[in-house]
């Protein structure tokens, strides 16, 4: 065990691991909170994985160190740390009973058997799946089983929580019933929490802080609402949510820095008919016509398509009553404010 003050802050001090020549995770540094819930966004093989790996105890870095609570955990293997995990290829054991699976911590912990079961019936309400306690993971639906891995994870009080694509295997519904009881469970616990995940919604709705990897490195760390509202890089604009990138006759005037782009997102673009006289640009608001390309309708949302000189632009707006929709060959009127144009790096 780490030590008896429980005290979870989480460290990586330029934390590099190789596998030969090859940087799986370079020159990582990163700092969770106490009681904060992070995650590591990032597309297949940038190092998330391998980064949570190593803060479990099941890789060791090549350079830097780990530090949980203040002390080095570098060389501290996986079964002597105090951490609740949820990995995908971390799962219930298969031939033992639900109650047997949420006891398993507190066994190895010598809790003993009285408390064991009180434990085990409490934490079995928390996760809504009183009365399963007999049964095998089998008998259980996926759902089911992820809210008993979260529960065994959760069950001897551990001071850190590791998730790995806790969701990666649910279908969408689930995936939002899910995302709904960790965050509550999360809320409950008070515990720290580091989850990886390559689903950006997922990251969104659940994380005070977001990590996005690239290829072995930090690209930028930030709360949801400025990740997406204020992406440093282009790479980010891309990979949470989609971004225009705005050609230098839509900006001209906005001087943009070389190694820069403009960016805007699409829900910030407003589409209407146009107008004669013409809506003046001014300070404010820029102005562009173009003609539809593409219109799809997607439930509360239309997705246009505008061709505008050789650029085009991706709009969404909000089917609402009185919005006029366009089809495919209008011509239409941009508008957007200057305010709403981010300069990212490239
Ligand atoms: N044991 C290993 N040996 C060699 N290369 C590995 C090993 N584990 C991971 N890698 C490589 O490191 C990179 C990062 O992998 P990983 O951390 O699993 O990415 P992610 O979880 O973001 O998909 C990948 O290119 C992967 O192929
Ligand atoms: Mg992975």
């Amino acid at each position: 065990m780490i030590d008896g003050s429980k005290s979870s802050q989480i460290e990586f001090r330029d934390v590099t691991k190789k596998y030969g020549e090859f940087a799986a995770v370079r020159n990582l540094s990163l700092a969770v909170n106490e009681g904060e819930f992070v995650t590591i966004l990032g597309p297949s093989g940038s190092g998330k994985t391998t980064t949570l790996m190593m803060l479990a105890g099941f890789e060791g870095p090549t350079t830097g160190d780990i530090l949980i609570g203040g002390r080095s955990v570098a060389n501290v293997p996986s079964y002597r740390r105090d951490q609740g995990i949820v990995f995908q290829s971390y799962a219930l054991f298969p031939h033992l009973s639900v109650a047997r699976n949420l006891s398993f911590p507190l066994e190895m912990r010598g809790v003993k058997s009285t408390e064991r079961a009180q434990r085990v019936e409490r934490m079995l309400e928390r996760v809504h799946l009183r009365g399963y306690e007999d049964r095998l993971p089998s008998q259980l639906s996926g759902g089911q089983q992820q809210r008993i891995a979260l529960a065994r994870a959760l069950i001897a009080d551990p001071p850190v929580l590791l998730l790995d694509e806790p969701l990666g295997a649910l279908d969408r519904n689930l995936r939002e019933q899910m995302q709904g009881e960790i965050k509550g469970l999360h809320k409950e616990f008070g515990i720290t929490t580091v989850c990886v995940t390559h689903d950006q919604e997922e990251a969104l709705t659940l994380s005070d802080r977001i990590v996005v990897m690239e290829r072995g490195t930090i690209e930028q760390i930030d709360s949801p609402e400025a990740l997406y509202d204020r992406p440093a890089t282009r790479f980010v604009a891309n990979f949470l949510g989609e971004a225009n990138f705005l050609e230098h006759e839509l900006t001209r005037h906005a001087p943009t820095e070389p190694g820069t782009v403009s960016m805007i997102r699409p829900e910030r673009i407003k589409i209407g008919a146009i107008l004669s006289p013409r809506s003046p640009a001014d300070e404010e608001t820029h102005c562009a016509e173009g003609t539809v390309s593409e219109m799809v309708y997607a439930g509360p949302l239309r997705k246009y398509v505008v061709r505008v000189g050789d650029d085009k632009l991706t709009v969404r707006q909000h089917v609402a009553t009185n919005q006029q929709a366009f089809q495919t060959g209008d011509a239409v009127a941009l508008t957007w404010l200057r305010s709403d144009v981010r300069i990212v790096q490239l």
